[in-house]
């Protein structure tokens, strides 16, 4: 395996009685960058980057973190990685500032320096008014603000988030990127579950997406919708009764799975993956055609790249009508 990765996992395994939670997988993350793994409810997400973070000890396959093994070399790997977990580990009782310093002395920081970092932490994440707070009074973008805080005490070589922004407003989220993005302009690694496909479009480069224990897709944001379809169609009606007509015209003219949205005059259709750009472009045209030649109006049409919700519904569900 090489060193130049932050992490390379090969046939990685973890089972559970008769549960394969992780099933095979593999991962290459570029040191320095996001690198996002999505997957939905029970995907494996989260027991992978607990074997990632030495939590947990694998039951096949290989991990490295910079080229140490995570069961041979555990305390190695231990000393350059720290875990923002998905129900992370601060101590309601004590107030923000309490459990910063109590980490950082935990972690070898002297008295003045674990204040110093501490005082600096709490201001660089909005947290400075809030400091002399017990945790369990925090808010939930609070929380996993003091959390993020806690686990770069001591500037880690790889950050696992595991869900960072799950159940947050969107200011909080919003903050709490603004965070991720400073981590990494400081040269860390960044490992990121994620059930929100926005949330892997706005920090991740490459993006794994787990289902059921495997790795089922793996790319750059542009080349995971390129996998799914060099375009979508939207399509308005302007009446409900036609939709089912349209459909079937559609599918058989797209040579695609038609969706129907929750808008009873939309549907969605995705245009071939094969397909090129001016390709997808024509079948879209003849698609249009054949709708009016058949009496169905159409008040409103569009060709566009898949968003990666797209991507991600047509990778782990294959519902819709297929042609
Ligand atoms: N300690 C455990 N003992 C038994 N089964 C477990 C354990 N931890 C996880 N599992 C099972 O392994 C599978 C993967 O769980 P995991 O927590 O890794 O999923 P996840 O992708 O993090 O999901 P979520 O998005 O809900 O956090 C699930 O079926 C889960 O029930
Ligand atoms: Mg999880």
């Amino acid at each position: 395996m090489s060193t130049e990765l932050a992490i390379e996992t090969a046939g990685l395994v973890k089972v559970f009685g008769d549960n394969r939670a992780v099933d095979g997988v593999d991962l290459a993350v570029p040191t320095g960058t996001v690198y996002g793994v999505l997957g939905p409810n029970g995907a494996g997400k989260t027991t992978t980057v607990r074997m990632l973070a030495t939590l947990l000890r694998p039951d096949g396959g290989a991990a490295r973190v910079f080229g140490k093994d995570v069961v041979q070399d555990a305390d190695a790997v231990r000393s350059r990685v720290s875990l923002t977990g998905q129900y992370a580990s601060v101590d309601e009782d004590l107030t923000g500032a309490e459990n910063l310093l109590l980490l950082g002395r935990l972690l070898g920081h002297s008295k003045t320096a674990a204040r110093e970092r501490a005082a600096q932490l709490l201001e660089g994440f909005g947290l400075s008014e809030a400091a002399g707070k017990q945790v369990k009074n925090y808010s939930g973008g609070m929380r996993r603000r003091i959390d993020i805080a806690a686990s770069i005490l001591n500037t880690p070589d790889v950050l696992f988030l595991d869900e960072p922004t799950t159940g947050l407003d969107p200011r909080s989220r919003n903050q709490v990127w603004d965070i991720v993005r400073a981590v990494v302009a400081h040269g860390t690694t960044v490992l990121l579950t994620t059930q929100y496909l926005d949330e892997a479009d706005q920090l991740a480069s490459r993006i794994a997406v787990i289902d059921h224990g495997k790795v089922i897709a793996e790319g750059t944001k542009g080349e995971l919708k390129a996998s799914v379809g060099s375009g979508t169609v939207h399509l308005r009606l302007r009446n409900a009764d036609q939709r089912a007509e349209a459909q079937r015209v559609m599918a058989a003219a797209l040579n695609a799975t038609v969706q129907l949205d929750p808008d009873p005059v939309a549907l969605t259709a995705r245009v071939d993956g094969q397909s090129t750009g001016q390709d997808a472009a024509d079948k879209a045209g003849r698609a249009l055609a054949e709708l009016a030649r058949c009496g169905i109006t159409v008040d409103n049409f569009s060709l566009g790249q898949p968003s990666l919700d797209e991507v991600f519904l047509a990778l782990t569900d294959k519902k819709g009508v297929a042609a």
